[in-house]
């Protein structure tokens, strides 16, 4: 059951790596930061990194001087993200859907979104809204195509995610994503949106 702690400590318990980690941050991160940096995100900032795995997108964020927490509910994803970063990141092993740690200024969501089924996406959105600050950012990588892989992830059609964030956020950006790493090159995009 992919919501419970224990289906992805699984996964990560082999001692190397998931398939899906890329063993950096996300290449998509440093495009994000881009498209959010004109609505007011900056160095400083607290960032939230949901479902961080090893960590390497909260590493790069603490380099480059936010204030990132990196968030998973898998002690394994935390223990290596510790062995890889130290105590560069504030780590929490936390569930996102009950986390109290917040608010935060600006969520980077890198597969976190698309690892949840379905019928817990419009929640997963109220978590997302529910912590971040009035006017915080949400920046959000997700697939509209997984090549007919078994889920998860889930592939999002942005058309759906629109819908589904609108109730709750201005969305500021949603285009096919830029600077893709070549592995996921033409399958995934990126969100920009603003808690109202
Ligand atoms: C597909 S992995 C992505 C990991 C990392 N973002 C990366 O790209 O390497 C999804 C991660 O979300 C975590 N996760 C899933 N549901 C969660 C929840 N409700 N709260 C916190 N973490 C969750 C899993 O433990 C897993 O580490």
């Amino acid at each position: 059951m992919t919501t419970h702690p224990d289906h992805w400590n699984h996964l990560y318990a082999s001692g190397g790596r998931p398939e899906w980690d890329m063993a950096k941050a996300t290449p998509v991160l440093a495009e994000a930061l881009e498209l959010a940096q004109p609505f007011g995100l900056a160095p400083g900032a607290s960032v939230a990194v949901p479902g961080c795995g090893f960590g390497h997108d909260a590493a790069a964020l603490a380099a480059l001087g936010f204030e990132p927490t990196g968030l998973d509910f898998a002690p394994r994803a935390l223990e290596g993200a510790r062995a890889r970063y130290g105590d560069t990141v504030r780590w929490a092993e936390e569930d996102w859907f009950t986390t109290t740690l917040g608010p935060w200024d600006a969520i980077f969501d890198h597969t976190c979104l698309v690892a949840m089924d379905p019928p817990r996406h419009p929640a997963y959105v109220a978590a997302c809204a529910d912590h971040l600050r009035p006017g915080g950012l949400w920046l959000a990588v997700a697939f509209h195509d997984v090549q007919g892989r078994p889920a998860p992830p889930h592939a999002i059609p942005m058309k759906e995610l629109r819908q589904l964030v609108e109730p709750r956020f201005d969305v500021l950006h949603l285009a096919e994503a830029a600077c893709s790493h070549p592995r996921r090159a033409g399958r995934e995009y990126l969100l920009v949106a603003r808690k109202r």
